[in-house]
């Protein structure tokens, strides 16, 4: 600490590279308040650092310029977030448990032990059940930034434990979420990030599958997914014709524009191997030459009218370069949306701008199926939402001949191609929600009997959603993941490496929870964490 007074640095000594480069401080005392040791790294912004180096040092990272900024940030919109909704539109912030019970499908949730032998609290996924028993407690406009805890590892987007900036009302309908959603973002939008503009487009999971075969669309570029398989019916080509057979068999590309120019037979190769690991199956790639024909094993087998009819479906140029496969829509689809980011993330790894990165592009996703077919077991249905919300009025019928027909009140808000939030109308009848838990998802009803006998306690009709605190503002600073916007991450294993949680806890600790562990393998043990 050093006392003194600030003067005008003499002339000529200026810096003009600091800010504070113009004043010094003429010393009258000094006093050494701490010492500090050596630090395991420069807190300079241009020092490289690993990302496990950083997490171990965490408290030191955190100095850096971007986390400060990301951190204030963060702080600043929260801020904004709240007044908006308390202030301005009457929303009531109510905090819920997190020492909870098990909630029937989605996440995985964590375990967390008891004093009652053999009985465990679950951490919340999500405060759904909490916020809708707000609605039947009278509380008709909740909002919280809610901790919500799921036990599925960790990714670049996703981390076990995560911010929701929660939100319920009762006497909405999804038009009415929407708007307020709309209305909160454009007013919490950092300033120097430029205007948002209201309302966000919408379009239909039907639509999304389709085109961008995924159900949150990236659409700040094009290279949408094209059906082909008018060019290909009459094809001599074994696999397509196999592939037509199949239910749903189709056949469905994409076109790269310039792609033979940027994308080389290694990366090309890349790409089909990445199609081939992930999902089984084969991609064909047909460079498009100048004069309209391909070179491809492909389409040498097609007649001159099906090329062309290709050419023009995929509205594809000399220099271009398609992307074909063929099979059951409900793996083509997906497929060739994996393979549009993966091409895109490939073409700007090698310097070719696709996506500005300083657009904000945000789409609701609507009218998703109220259930889709379990993908280890495709027979039995699970919730594409939760098992909570409610049926689009007019397929309610269907729900007890065609469940898998149905159509959801559900919605979800996607940014530049990140689902940033998620929510729906919900099921309000006690009858229709015990219906959807116990004959459509085979889930056992008891236990949410709380919520089931809420319901049938004059339960407003109601409705929310829930925004990723983390994952938008990542997309706002341009963060590679949402790690580097919360202060005390997990790793890519979930763990803690500063204070190295989960951590041992002794067998005396253990015995009030009446817990014993039973120890695996050496060898699962020895796993790299970063
Ligand atoms: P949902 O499960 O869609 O809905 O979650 C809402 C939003 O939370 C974010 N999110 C995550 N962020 C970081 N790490 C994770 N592991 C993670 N999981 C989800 C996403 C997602 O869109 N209760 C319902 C909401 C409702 O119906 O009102 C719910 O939790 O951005």
């Amino acid at each position: 600490m050093i006392k003194g007074k600030v003067r005008r640095r003499p002339e000529g000594q200026e810096n003009k590279k600091i800010f504070t480069g113009e004043i010094e401080v003429c010393a009258e005392s000094m006093e050494v308040l701490n010492t500090c040791r050596k630090l395991p790294f420069e807190i300079k912004d241009f020092v490289r650092k690993s990302e496990a180096l950083r997490m171990e040092y965490r408290y030191l990272d955190l100095r850096s310029s971007m986390m400060q900024c990301n951190l204030r940030l963060r702080s600043q919109m929260v801020m904004k977030m709240r007044e908006y909704l308390c202030n301005l539109h009457g929303f009531v912030d109510v905090e819920t448990p997190t020492l909870f019970k098990r909630t029937p499908g989605g996440a995985k949730e964590f375990v967390v032990p008891s004093g009652d032998p053999g009985k465990f609290y679950c951490l919340p996924q999500s405060p759904q059940q909490f916020k809708q028993l707000l609605m039947v407690a009278g509380i008709d406009r909740y909002f919280q930034l809610a901790r919500c805890y799921r036990d599925e590892g960790s990714k670049p987007d996703r981390q076990p434990e995560f911010t929701q900036v929660d939100i319920e009302m009762s006497f909405i309908e999804q038009a009415g979420v929407m708007r307020l959603i709309e209305g909160l973002l454009q007013y919490s939008w950092p300033k120097d990030k430029g205007q948002i503009n209201v309302p966000f487009p919408s379009m239909t999971y039907e639509d999304a599958m389709r085109h961008y075969g995924v159900d949150k669309p990236d659409t700040r570029f094009e290279m949408k997914l094209v059906d082909v398989t008018a060019a290909f019916q009459d094809t001599r080509i074994e696999f397509i014709k196999d592939a037509l057979l199949e239910p749903e068999g189709c056949v469905q590309a994409i076109c790269v524009p310039e792609g033979t120019k940027h994308l080389k037979a290694k990366d090309l190769e890349f790409l089909k191997q990445a199609a081939k690991t992930q999902y089984c199956q084969e991609v064909s790639v047909a460079p498009v030459r100048a004069d309209g024909s391909m070179k491809s094993p492909l389409t040498r087998l097609l007649s001159d009218s099906a090329r062309q009819q290709l050419l023009q479906m995929a509205q594809a140029n000399a220099g271009d370069l398609i992307f074909i496969t063929a099979g059951p829509r409900e793996n083509t689809r997906p497929l060739l949306g994996k393979l549009r980011l993966q091409c895109v993330e490939l073409l700007e790894s090698l310097g070719v701008p696709v996506r500005d990165p300083s657009v904000f592009h945000f789409l609701w996703v609507v009218d998703f199926p109220l259930f889709l077919p379990k993908e280890d077991d495709p027979e039995t249905l699970e919730s594409a939402h939760h098992p909570f919300t409610a049926p689009v009025p007019e397929d309610a019928h269907l729900l007890y001949t065609q469940p898998h027909k149905v159509r959801g009140q559900h919605y979800d808000l996607v940014l530049n191609g990140c689902e940033i939030g998620g929510g729906s109308v919900r099921i309000h009848n006690a009858s229709q929600q015990l219906y959807v838990l116990e004959t459509i998802l085979k889930e056992d009803p008891s236990l949410l009997s709380h919520l089931l006998e809420a319901l049938e306690s004059g339960a407003p009709p109601h409705g929310g959603i829930a925004l990723g605190l983390d994952r938008l503002l990542s997309i706002i600073v341009g963060a590679p993941s949402i790690r580097d916007v919360i202060a005390f991450p997990k790793s890519f294993r979930g763990h803690d490496l500063m204070s190295h949680a989960p951590d041992f806890v002794s067998e005396d600790d253990l015995k009030p929870y009446h817990i014993s562990v039973v120890w695996p393998n050496a060898d699962t043990e020895s796993q790299q964490d970063t």
